[in-house]
């Protein structure tokens, strides 16, 4: 059985959604007042990194690796200090944020499943 996730990009049709995705998300995060401390002031380069991040990760171009190399995400986290509640803090924006996008529509069980696994993965301090 292929990853599920890894066939998402085919439903899509192209990469909007998912630009859209992650505009509607760190619209989110900038008014987010546990998230917004983490990020650089400016977040046109961490909504590009998210963007083709998603796009390869939901079976897209692979322009991620091209240009960052190996994702290595915990490690990439490893700065941020995210503890249950930052988690939790992503999540929700993520969740709404996938409600406004209607490409997502039916694939909203299977990732947020996937982000909630990612996310808690993601956790790198007791509180
Ligand atoms: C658990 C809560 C999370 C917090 C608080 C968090 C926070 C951050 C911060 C502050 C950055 C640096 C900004 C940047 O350079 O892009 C970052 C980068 C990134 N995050 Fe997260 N993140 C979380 C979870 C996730 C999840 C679940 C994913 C993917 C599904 C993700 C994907 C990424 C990607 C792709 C980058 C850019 C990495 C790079 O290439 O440098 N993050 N995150």
């Amino acid at each position: 059985m292929q990853d599920p996730v890894s066939q998402i990009y085919k439903t899509l049709g192209s990469e909007q959604p998912i630009y859209k995705l992650v505009d509607e998300f760190y619209s989110r995060v900038e008014q987010d007042s546990v998230l917004r401390p983490l990020y650089p002031e400016d977040l046109m380069a961490p909504k590009r990194h998210l963007a083709i991040f998603l796009v390869q990760r939901f079976g897209g171009p692979t322009t991620y690796s091209n240009e960052r190399g190996h994702p290595r995400m915990r490690a990439r986290h490893m700065p941020f200090k995210i503890g249950v509640k930052e988690k939790d803090a992503w999540m929700a924006n993520m969740i709404v944020a996938l409600s406004t996008v209607p490409e997502f529509k039916m694939h909203i069980p299977l990732l947020q499943e996937y982000f909630e696994e990612f996310a808690t993965f993601m956790i790198n301090q007791p509180h």
